[in-house]
């Protein structure tokens, strides 16, 4: 059994997560994290949020806190969603962590002592009456392209255009509206990516195996217009690491952070040291350092598009320039974009589910199986209310929930609650048991390969294999001419069950768990040998007809929730 790593990038603490975010990393790792546990191999699954930078300051400016105390509330609330939702991270952590600060701090040193940072004087925007320098997003004014008035010194929102805050015309300062704003100088540091940039291009070039939306991303940054860009590693805001080289002082650095996507991902390291802190783990340099034993750990990271250049380059140049023997990522695994309802998930704007609403108004795995079945792998994929109705009223209240309840409730009646012994299985059930070991193989290798979709899709065929078998025996027939066949029918129908929650587990693990509790077998384990496995519940074992799995989505309901979404709540 191998030993697996696990992340999902790490949410902004800035609001709550939409679904489009939920599907393109959380989500998806923690199939594959259920999927290895239950296959016997040792996982450690992390996730923690992302809390420095401008957007959380600006976020708790606006919900009028303290930074400090807006990003310990928001991590409980993101937490406690997590939890909603089934995400089985082994720890969640957090970025502002002291952990996350040493390590940051050890990992500038590192680099610094390996000759891969540079201190370059900028100009930067200043604010008198503030008395800081102003970050571009803190910058407002005319855009010089439209002539948009509320243009943001990173981009136009009317417009799109990418701009620098001294493009604006007018410019004012979001802190404050004060307007006495001018160009001072002041010192940053850079990541020298671009002396690194032959390591991490044959690095990247070794992972042929890897999706290519991740690598032609990863490519494109590597070789488009100059190539590999030097790095500014460090802001002038308060609220971030603290700037320093390792323990020491940084001359000339004082007063100023680390830019929130230098500390991030080394929180996915931080995460298992606090995970460790919090008397979860005993090791953590097992899982990652090389030299302690990682060597042996397979490293699968999940993550959104826009979030692959990070992960393919700057990440591992930092891992990689500190010259020290930290465990690099094996599989990136990314995802496209999900749209809501024929336009964009807007979280600024309101529009679409978002994660707090969506476990409000239905059980997670309903959720879980749609986002999972409709995971944005090739392309952008895209929610509407009709397709979740139509998909998850099929997939999951005809098919597998009326599997389970139309065997059972037909044993009860007709056999008590107990798994019936008369009669043989004949060439039906034998063909039926066949076709499921193909099926539960080509399942497995979808797993492993990480093919969500298909492997959603196989889970749906073996659900409905069992169904077709069900409807084409119809034992409620059989019982009235052949009472003992149809009790043959009855108990491999009902032994269905068990190898139908242990394989839906990882995608819908509630609904699983009441499946295996209403046959009473705490765990049936993964079905490695299926007629095995299909041989569980013996003649004579007693069961409760499950409750309810899943109840169907209604027009009503529908229609009520497509006009609630469509774009009012109000922003983080
Ligand atoms: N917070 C980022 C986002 O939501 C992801 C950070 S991932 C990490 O897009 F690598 F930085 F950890
Ligand atoms: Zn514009």
């Amino acid at each position: 059994m191998t030993r697996h790593l696990i992340t999902s990038a790490i949410p902004y603490i800035n609001g709550i997560k939409h679904l489009g975010n939920l599907v393109g990393s959380q989500l998806p790792a923690d199939l594959y994290a259920r999927y290895l546990r239950a296959r016997g191999n040792e996982v450690l699954f992390l996730c923690a949020t992302d809390e420095h930078g401008t957007p959380a300051e600006l976020a708790a400016a606006k919900a009028g806190k303290p930074v400090e105390e807006y990003c310990a509330e928001m991590y409980a609330v993101q937490k406690e969603i997590a939890e909603g939702f089934g995400l089985s991270f082994d720890h969640f952590g957090r970025s502002s962590s002291e952990q996350n600060k040493r390590l940051t701090q050890h990992f500038a040193g590192a680099l610094a002592n390996e000759g891969l940072i540079e201190e370059v004087d900028q100009s930067q925007i200043y604010s008198e009456t503030d008395g800081r320098f102003l970050p571009d997003r803190y910058v407002e004014g005319t855009c010089p392209n439209c002539g948009f008035e509320d243009a943001r010194g990173d981009q136009c929102d009317n417009c799109t255009k990418q701009l620098d805050p001294e493009d604006l015309i007018n410019p004012r300062s979001t802190v404050s509206g004060a307007t006495d704003l001018e160009m001072r100088e002041t010192k940053h540091l850079f990541l020298k990516q671009s002396k690194m940039k032959d390591r991490l291009n044959d690095w990247i070039e070794s992972k042929t195996d890897w999706p290519v939306l991740t690598t032609s991303i990863a490519k494109k940054w590597l070789h488009d217009g100059d190539g590999l860009q030097d790095r500014g590693i460090t802001r002038d805001l308060k609220w971030g690491v603290p700037v320093k080289r390792g323990d020491d002082p940084w001359p000339g650095m004082e007063g100023k952070v680390f830019y929130v996507w230098f500390d991030a991902p080394i929180e996915y390291i931080a995460c298992a040291q606090e995970w460790v802190d919090a008397g979860k783990g005993d090791n953590w340099e097992r899982w990652w350092r090389t030299d302690k034993g990682a060597d042996d750990v397979r490293y699968t990271q999940f993550m959104g598009k826009d979030n692959v250049p990070f992960h393919t380059l700057s990440f591992p140049a930092t891992i990689m320039g500190s010259n020290e023997p930290w465990k690099l990522v094996d599989y990136i695994k990314s995802f496209n974009y999900l749209n809501y309802d024929g336009g964009q998930f807007s979280t600024s704007r309101g529009r679409g589910v978002f994660m707090d609403q969506a476990l409000e108004i239905l059980p997670a795995d309903y959720w879980r199986w749609w986002l999972l079945s409709h995971a944005p792998e090739t392309s952008d994929a895209e929610f509407t209310w009709e397709t979740f109705q139509t998909d998850v009223n099929k997939d999951l209240a005809d098919v597998l929930g009326n599997f389970v309840s139309r065997i059972t409730k037909f044993c009860r009646s007709k056999f008590g609650e107990a798994v019936p012994n008369a009669g043989e299985y004949g060439p039906d059930e034998h063909a039926l048991i066949a076709d499921l070991t193909e099926r539960v193989a080509r399942y497995n290798a979808q797993m492993d390969a990480m093919e969500v979709r298909k492997s959603a899709a196989e889970l749906r065929a073996i659900w409905a294999a069992g169904n077709e078998y069900l409807q084409a025996q119809a034992p409620w027939t059989t019982f009235k001419t052949d009472p003992d066949r149809a009790a043959a029918q009855t108990r491999l129908a009902l032994n269905l069950i068990p190898l139908y929650a242990t394989l839906a587990a990882p995608f819908i693990p509630d609904a699983a768990e009441k499946m295996l509790a209403g046959m009473k077998i705490a765990d049936a384990g993964w079905p490695d040998d299926v007629p095995a496995a299909v041989a569980q519940l013996p003649a004579g074992h007693v069961f409760e007809v499950p409750e309810v799995l899943f109840a169907k989505i209604t027009d009503e309901q529908r229609e009520e929730w497509a006009e609630r979404f469509a774009g009012k709540r109000d922003a983080a």
